[in-house]
């Protein structure tokens, strides 16, 4: 059992810090913003994670988690202090590091004793050194110290499964006793432990992201020949994530990645190589391309119904991906304000995210949790995210509904034959379009 100070109650530190609350040590996790800690302390969560809820709730009962805006004596009665603040993309795409260096000031003049310190937020090569330096400056002379990387992996979404049953873990310590600390802390999580220095502890979490986004990149690129050529691109991954040194996963082609990691991440890792001397031409690209997934939906529905003007457009999804309320670079704040440039208007369905959504996207469109509703009477449908109720949506009520049978999918969520059979014109992403020579207006995508 270790006490645990966690600073930032944001998706990664409310997540771990409970998780290593659930494993039974001592846990308080700390922020800035009064009304966030007000709000846990009433048991109400700033994100919507599965399951997260229940596990806050049992371990506050059980007085192994706590929850204050008092960051100075949470770090002084920790041994172990994790930094999870936020890491933003700045205006030229770098992580920004405001709140890191808030946190190790904060650390630094709290220093009481022997502590670890831990970066779990993500953040550039070299962060790990800043962090010692800035506590070096601010915390009493000659007080011993240690520093970690210890980047996080969770999915939103599945948070807590991952963090609870992790694939690996990753330390990068300046000590073996820190090491060994950390490590502790995650026997019950995990037995795959990478040991590594910080430096490339904190290369890795970049590494890992902006290659599982490369992976969705190249196979959004496949799509796109696989339109030119006549071939289906569920069926090329398939064929191809079938050997396991490509593996089957984040193949799926669509409407590419949002949310708030792989932009992020794929933006810093380019800046981190520019820094270094290094031009990362293959991340330009990947980042290239999934811009271009989003153009293509709009090109699409426009290809389908001639103009947009004085058409409504249902978008069905707005959050990043299912299972969670984040919009961070969703799909929909992109193409929703293109389909109103174009002249459209736009009803909007999603079950959770329509509260976050609506702070970016204001009046451009009416909202709706009401999947039917919004597709009624409207003159086609986008698909943007694959919720579940999505994934079952009843095909011929939603011919019924619309004013033509026009769905523009961009996550590839039904059969080709089964939509050519009920009469729609169906262009999905990477696959043949299916039309109905009845609402044709051009065969040009
Ligand atoms: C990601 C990483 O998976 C996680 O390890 C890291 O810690 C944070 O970033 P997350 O952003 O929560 O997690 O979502 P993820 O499930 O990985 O999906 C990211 C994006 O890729 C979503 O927009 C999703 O729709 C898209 N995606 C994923 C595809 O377009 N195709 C795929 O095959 C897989």
């Amino acid at each position: 059992m270790k006490k645990i100070a966690v600073i930032g109650t944001g998706y990664v530190g409310l997540v771990s810090g409970t998780c290593f609350a659930e494993a039974g040590n001592q846990v308080t996790c700390c922020d800035i913003n009064q009304s966030k800690i007000s709000s846990l302390l009433q048991g109400i969560m700033p994100i919507y994670e599965p399951g997260l809820k229940e596990l806050v709730q049992k371990n506050v009962e059980r007085e192994t988690l706590a929850f204050t805006t008092k960051i100075d004596e949470a770090v002084r009665a920790a041994e172990v202090v994790f930094i999870a603040v936020g890491t933003p993309m700045s205006a030229t795409g770098e992580a920004d590091l405001t709140y890191v260096k808030q946190a190790a000031e904060t650390i630094g003049s709290n220093l009481n004793g022997y502590k670890v310190i831990v970066t779990k937020s993500t953040v550039p090569v070299g962060t790990g050194k800043l962090v010692e330096s800035i506590i070096r400056k601010s915390a009493p002379k000659g007080q011993a110290f240690d520093i970690v990387s210890n980047p996080e992996f969770l999915r939103e979404g599945a948070a807590i499964k991952d963090s609870m049953n992790m694939e690996r873990a990753v330390i990068g310590a300046t000590s073996d006793k820190a090491y060994e600390i950390i490590a502790e802390l995650h026997i019950p999580f995990t037995s795959n432990i990478v040991k590594s220095s910080v430096e490339s502890a904190e290369l890795i979490k970049y590494a890992a992201n902006a290659f599982l986004a490369t992976k969705i990149s190249f196979i959004n690129d496949i799509a796109n020949i696989c339109e030119r050529v006549g071939a289906d691109v569920t069926k090329v991954s398939e064929g191809i994530g079938l050997d396991s040194r490509i593996g089957s996963k984040f193949l799926q082609a669509g409407v590419g990645f949002g949310g708030s990691c792989f932009p992020k991440d794929t933006s810093a890792l380019l800046h981190i190589a520019q820094d270094s001397g290094y031009d990362f031409n293959l991340i330009k690209a990947v980042m290239e391309t999934n811009e271009g997934q989003r153009a293509q939906v709009v090109e699409k529905i426009m290809a389908a119904l001639g103009s947009l003007k004085g058409k409504t457009i249902s978008v069905l999804g707005l959050a990043f991906k299912p299972d969670t309320d984040d919009v961070r670079f969703a799909p929909a704040l992109d193409i929703i304000p293109q389909l109103k440039t174009l002249g459209a208007q736009v009803k909007a369905f999603d079950p959770i995210a329509i509260g976050e959504a609506k702070k970016q996207l204001g009046n451009q469109c009416d909202y709706s949790d009401d999947l039917y509703e919004t597709i009624k009477h409207t003159d086609a449908c986008i698909v943007l995210t694959d919720w579940k109720e999505v994934k079952g949506l009843d095909l011929v009520k939603v011919k019924r509904l619309l004013k033509r049978p026009v769905i523009v999918d961009g996550r590839n969520l039904f059969d080709l034959d089964e939509m050519h059979d009920l009469g729609y014109t169906y262009i999905s992403m990477g696959r043949p379009a299916v039309y109905n020579e009845k609402v044709l207006v051009s065969h040009v995508i």
